[in-house]
């Protein structure tokens, strides 16, 4: 499973990239408003710390403001990845796009149907907001074992599902079970994965009674 990190925090993005586990980001309107910083230039600082796909979201709602906003999007670097939403001006962004070889995320998926013309449209990702629909009461992770159920059926899909929205680890853990092929994770989420108390307490037990044998340490 691949590991996206949803953040335009920069700081956040350097920091988690060295632990190893950073393969692409996703941004939306929203993540980048709330970093303050110029749309572009942030997304060309991250581009060059995260070589994996870089989700830039457009905000144009007609197809051909779309496709001029993408075009300018991609040009900013190599790993930008041109963010879509599941409307017909979209999909047909999408087709646009990947028929030229840009990678694609649809986003705001929140039905199999909807998956359905993301993979048809050609999308190189589809994004299924799990969190969103915990958040009605509908079940999120029910949407992501259908898609990928519905796309292993046809062997010349090649939309990959990233699954975005995630709350907390039982998400990321029940998305792998599942074969979802990424994971977009808030920063705080991927750190919690590591997390357990009893890893903790065994290493405390660990070093404590390495301090009682009196030995020096190899090196
Ligand atoms: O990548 C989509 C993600 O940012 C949406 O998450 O928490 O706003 O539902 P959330």
């Amino acid at each position: 499973m691949k590991f996206f990190v949803d953040t335009a925090d920069v700081a956040e993005i350097k920091d988690l990239a060295a632990t190893g586990m950073v393969d692409g980001v996703t941004t939306n309107p929203s993540i980048i408003a709330k970093s303050g910083r110029d749309f572009a230039e942030v997304i060309k600082e991250i581009c060059g710390i995260v070589e994996g796909p870089v989700s830039a979201e457009v905000t144009a709602t007609d197809v051909k403001g779309m496709i001029k906003e993408g075009e300018k999007l991609a040009k900013i670097a190599e790993n930008v990845c041109i963010k879509v939403p599941l409307t017909w001006d979209g999909l047909k962004a999408c087709k646009h796009f990947t028929s030229n070889g840009t990678q694609v995320n649809v986003t705001l998926c929140f039905s199999a149907a909807q998956a359905l013309l993301a993979a048809k449209a050609g999308a190189t990702f589809i994004s299924p907001f799990v969190g969103r629909l915990d958040d009605i009461g509908q079940d999120g992770m029910q949407l992501i074992d259908d898609i990928v159920t519905m796309y292993s059926q046809y062997d010349h899909f090649e939309t990959e599902v990233l699954v975005a929205s995630i709350r907390n680890p039982v998400h990321v853990v029940d998305a792998a079970m599942m074969g979802a092929h990424v994971a977009t994770l808030p920063p705080a989420v991927l750190r919690s994965l590591i997390s357990h108390p009893l890893t903790d307490k065994g290493l405390a037990a660990f070093l404590a009674d390495w301090e009682k044998s009196g030995q020096k340490k190899i090196a």
